[in-house]
């Protein structure tokens, strides 16, 4: 869906957060990655009030640049990052520690002594091995680390299959079914350097139903109950990811969230226990819809049988999502469709079959040095952009009340060269 402040102006051109997309375009190049940090702002305060700013982590996955983390941090959100990559860029654009989660199916030795030196709030464990590693590096550091545990419940989100992460065999988790769960508890309890706080649970991304996410309540709920008999340990936290897709449809955050409450409430009310603390996760949801990508259309071809592609400035290394999931973007021309449409195939200029962005869009006839949009482009877009075939990166740039600002910059030739050694 476009940004709320999409809209056409008078002439027929398209403008967003009050300023005109093609003046952007030719401003600061293409493709653009354009953020409309109004939208922004707006999905953030929305999924606040249904869960608590301080129980939102952004995933920071989704899109980090140190514009987001600033808004992340000024909205008073805690930060997920995964691995030491992300953990390095979060700390080194000033994120506070004490509100970064740190995830990954595998963190070195090195993520883990500086979680532990920069006092990171909390440790998702994703293996059994990992418990004894945090516990060294946090009594390496002298201070205890608080960590939850990844669990993995077996849940199928009803999404594509590279974006399930909780189905039996997925890589991320602990299984529930052989023990192994139990087992990190166990481990965990009886660890020297670590602060057991909860579970944690990632069911998914894209997802558009209701029903998962009081699944994977009901499951954790469930096994809290588990554990509580056998060993006493009640959570005092549990994260339920993040996951909400952007779909027309899908369910609200405050649905997700009172899912949450609901499926969870029994569990805790079986034992006398309270609630415990709910955490969520959101990437998508809130960069999501906030961003778009502006294109120029740098050619047209017509093929056997008879389809046009419209070729575009950009294409996988800016947006592999569809050649990934077959996740083609909603196109819009920037001037206003005045009658007559064409139904064209949007292709990018990467020597890749699969480098197709749009597939039977109709759009008003399009030519070379004309724009055009993709929408919901804000997340898994810049944070998944490669360098293939040496196109740059697109700068982001976010657009409140008409005014825009860079907060990355385009990158160059000069820039990879300086990775050259020996030539
Ligand atoms: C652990 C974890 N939390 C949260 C998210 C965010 O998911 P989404 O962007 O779909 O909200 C992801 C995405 O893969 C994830 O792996």
């Amino acid at each position: 869906m476009p940004p709320r402040s999409f809209t056409y102006d008078a002439q027929g051109i398209a403008c967003v957060a009050g300023a005109r997309i093609p003046d952007l375009a030719s401003a600061f190049g293409t493709p653009l990655y354009l953020i409309d940090e109004g939208e922004l702002r707006t999905r953030i305060t929305e999924y606040a009030a249904a869960a608590g700013a301080e129980n939102l982590a952004y995933a920071s996955k989704a899109l980090l640049i140190g514009r987001v983390a600033k808004l992340i941090e000024e909205a008073g959100m805690l930060l997920d990052v995964v691995g030491q990559g992300e953990l390095e860029f979060a700390l080194r654009v000033g994120f506070p520690a004490e509100r970064i989660l740190l995830h990954g199916v595998y963190k070195s030795a090195a993520a883990l002594r500086l979680a532990a030196k920069e006092g990171v709030g909390r440790i998702v464990v994703d293996s059994l091995e990992e418990i004894p590693a945090i516990a060294k590096a946090s009594r390496d550091s002298g201070r205890a680390q608080d960590i939850l545990i990844r669990l993995q419940l077996g849940i199928d989100p009803h999404t594509h299959p590279s974006l399930a992460t909780s189905v039996p065999l997925s890589q991320f988790g602990i299984s529930l079914d052989d023990g192994q769960a139990l087992e990190a508890v166990r481990l965990a309890l009886a660890a020297d350097g670590v602060v057991l706080r909860g579970y944690h649970s990632h069911i998914g991304s894209a997802i558009t139903e209701l029903a998962p996410f009081r699944l994977a309540a009901e499951a954790l709920g469930a096994f809290a109950v588990a554990v509580q008999t056998e060993t006493g340990f009640w959570p005092d936290e549990l994260d339920l990811g993040g996951g909400l897709g952007i779909q027309e449809g899908a369910p609200t955050p405050l649905a997700v969230v009172e899912e949450a409450r609901d499926g969870l409430a029994p569990y805790a009310a079986d034992l006398g226990r309270p609630l415990p603390r709910l955490i969520f996760e959101p990437g998508r949801y809130l960069v999501g819809p906030s961003g778009i990508t502006v294109y120029r259309v740098v050619g047209r071809k017509r093929v056997g049988d008879g389809r046009t592609y419209l070729f575009v400035d950009g294409g996988m290394s800016d947006n592999p999502r569809p050649s990934l999931y077959g996740s083609y973007p909603l196109m819009l021309a920037t001037h206003e469709a005045g009658g007559e449409t064409e139904e064209v195939d949007i292709a990018g200029l990467h020597c890749e079959t699969g480098d197709v962005l749009a597939r039977g869009v109709l759009l008003p006839p399009l030519h070379a040095g004309d724009y055009l949009v993709a929408l919901d482009t804000g997340a898994y877009n810049h944070s998944m952009s490669s360098h293939y075939n040496r196109v740059a990166t697109p700068p982001v740039v976010f657009v409140r009340d008409g005014v825009a600002r860079p907060a990355t910059r385009r990158d160059s030739l000069a820039d990879w060269l300086r990775f050259e050694v020996g030539i």
